[in-house]
């Protein structure tokens, strides 16, 4: 499937590509007041010009209350001209647009959005210290429209490949959760019920985008949460959304936002920067149980692998490896394992370049630390802390 290696031309569903390499969303925050910036576009192009084959435009709220923090972009016609400025200039230069759709559902924030939190049931939240309201039927279709009518807007602003975040215990993947979904409707229960509404939401995303761009999900394999989401459910899933065959493509990480956020990431856990830019209560918070919540877990190259490699035989559909890829040999790691595309978050961060860099010279090595000193600058403007 991917013979001709990580620097060869691909494609993903309708869209070709120049590379397997996709810069993984990283929350910018450079939309203060929810819509495009000459930041955000810069940001983008740097990516662009500095070698990945497709940057992501992250966590765009499919509609006000699934925004997890102020200065997020809300997907409506109002939005649609600045993101078809940031798709030309990343057409431009060289690359293919994507851009992740999300819900934030437990993790959204009313004091960022005004709005109560959504989710499967009453789930209390770190972030908003409240608790959420327990979705009505009418709610979860109203969400999952919310994703067809993000989808189509996203394709009015020409992009190539519209994510549909399914991980880290947002809405959808709340709704996947045995831990966050006690519904005794037909969405709770069996993870058959559990699965339908990110089935429902894959499915009718394709219909209307159809071959107009590439549709991929963000798939949780592990939750990191005794009771929650494990490999074994999310194979499953995985098995459903392929048989579906609405996806061209699926990328897979783990963790939470809403319980165990460093699950994610792996590496360091900057509490004392966080606690910096938090509003009270939650910098108290944060000083006081910022151990509990932001719980350390030591960084490895390739940190998802073991996991995501047990994805290949059971699907068809391609799969994209994320989490500590920061080199050559780890992207030959993964294409070698059957993988179709690489996808890198940190490292993009520290170097736009590198991709440039490991195709002038085999042997360069990334310059991150995994830090993490990255995070808490998604309140001011994301960037590597040792770049700025
Ligand atoms: C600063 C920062 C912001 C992030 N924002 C998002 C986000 O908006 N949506 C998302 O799905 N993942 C987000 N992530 C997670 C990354 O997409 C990726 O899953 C994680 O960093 C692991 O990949 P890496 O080892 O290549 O960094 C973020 C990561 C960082 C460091
Ligand atoms: S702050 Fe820089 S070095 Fe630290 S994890 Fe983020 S990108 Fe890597």
């Amino acid at each position: 499937m991917s013979g001709f290696g990580v620097f060869g031309a691909a494609t993903l569903g309708p869209t070709k590509l120049r590379n397997r390499t996709i810069k993984a969303a990283t929350f910018e925050g450079m939309t203060p007041d929810g819509s495009v910036t000459e930041e955000l576009i810069a940001f983008h192009r740097a990516q662009a010009l500095g070698g990945v084959a497709v940057t992501t435009v992250a966590g765009c709220a499919v509609s006000a209350d699934g925004a997890s923090t102020g200065g997020q972009i809300v997907m409506r016609p109002a939005v649609v001209p600045g993101l078809r400025r940031l798709t030309d200039v990343v057409h431009e230069a060289g690359a293919a647009a994507s851009i992740q759709l999300n819900h934030a559902g437990p993790v959204a924030d009313v004091r960022a959005n005004g709005h109560p939190a959504v989710a499967p049931g009453k789930v209390f939240s770190f972030i908003s210290l409240r608790n959420s309201k327990a979705a009505s039927e009418v709610d979860i279709e109203r969400i999952t429209q919310d994703f067809v009518n993000g989808a189509l807007h996203a394709v009015d602003a020409g992009f190539d490949v519209i994510e549909i975040h399914m991980g880290h215990n947002y809405f959808i993947s709340s709704m996947l959760s045995p831990k966050l979904n006690k519904r005794t409707d037909g969405h709770g229960g069996s993870l058959s019920n559990r699965a339908r509404m990110a089935r429902d939401v894959a499915k009718r995303v394709r219909e209307v985008v159809g071959d107009r761009a590439a549709v991929i999900a963000k798939l949780s394999m592990d939750d990191g949460v005794p009771g929650g989401t494990w490999i074994d459910e999310a194979l499953q899933t995985a098995q459903w959304l392929d048989e579906d065959g609405a996806l061209d493509a699926l990328e897979l990480t783990v963790g939470s936002s809403l319980l165990n956020p460093m699950y994610l990431f792996k590496g360091e856990s900057p509490i004392t920067e966080f606690a910096a830019v938090m509003p009270q209560p939650v910098k108290l918070g944060t000083q006081l149980f910022g151990k509990l919540v932001l719980k350390e877990y030591p960084y490895q190259d390739l940190f998802l692998l073991e996991q995501a490699r047990q994805f290949i035989p059971a699907v068809k559909v391609p799969l994209i490896l994320l989490g500590g890829i920061t080199d050559r040999a780890g992207m030959d790691t993964a294409m070698g394992e059957g993988f179709s595309f690489v996808a890198i978050g940190r490292a993009l961060l520290r170097e736009p370049d590198l991709i440039n860099q490991i195709k002038a010279d085999n042997h360069k090595r990334s310059l991150c630390i995994h830090c993490n000193r990255c995070m808490p600058t998604t309140y001011t403007g994301t960037r590597c802390v040792l770049t700025s």
